[in-house]
């Protein structure tokens, strides 16, 4: 049975939303910017040879990414609903690409990693067909909850680096 329709929630305005979102691009600008461009040389060989996987999942990867903040805006769902429809399915099918080439990229590495990055994969595809879904049938409050969760493994690409990078940890 469909959730009441969500469309008409109040803007909140959200002083705590933004400032999430103001670190999260903060973090993801500076780990790009910083990790992945100094890790580049050790990592050119292993980029070219898998560049036909590599490059799909970090651009599909990477739109998925940067339509979270759009689609999670209350203010750009109220003024545009029928463009957080297309944006969305621009994300969910950039997710179908990314995770699975994803894993992919991991069949030739440690047994562990290609564990683990298996489960992530799988938890990033079926959250975000949950949502879709949940979208698709009107039930709002599911399709909300469960893009939550499909985009905090979105930015798990950015997240899962951070103690690696971060000079505190
Ligand atoms: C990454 C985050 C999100 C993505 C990718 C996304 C994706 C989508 C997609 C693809 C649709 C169209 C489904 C269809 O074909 O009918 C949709 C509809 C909708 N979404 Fe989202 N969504 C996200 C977050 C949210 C959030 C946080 C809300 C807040 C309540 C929300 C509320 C809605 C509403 C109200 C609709 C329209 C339902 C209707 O057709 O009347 N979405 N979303």
């Amino acid at each position: 049975m469909p959730d009441a329709i969500a469309p008409n929630l109040p803007y909140s305005g959200n002083r705590t939303k933004w400032a999430l979102w103001v670190v999260m691009g903060i973090i993801t600008l500076s780990l790009f910017t910083v990790f992945e461009y100094s890790n580049y040389p050790n990592s050119h060989d292993r980029f070219w040879d898998e560049r036909y996987i590599l490059v799909p999942h970090i651009v599909f990867g990477l739109i998925a990414l940067l339509a979270g903040p759009f689609q999670f805006s209350s203010r750009f769902r109220q003024r545009n609903l029928a463009l957080h429809r297309l944006l969305g399915k621009v994300y969910v099918v950039s997710v179908l690409i990314a995770a699975p080439l994803g894993f992919i990229l991991t069949l030739k590495r440690p047994p562990l990693l290609e564990f683990a990055v298996g489960v992530q994969a799988s938890l990033w595809f079926l959250t975000t067909i949950v949502a879709f879904v949940t979208a698709r049938n009107r039930q709002i409050n599911h399709h909300r909850q469960w893009m939550v969760r499909s985009y905090a493994v979105t930015f798990f690409f950015v997240s899962d680096r951070v103690p690696f990078e971060c000079p505190f940890f």
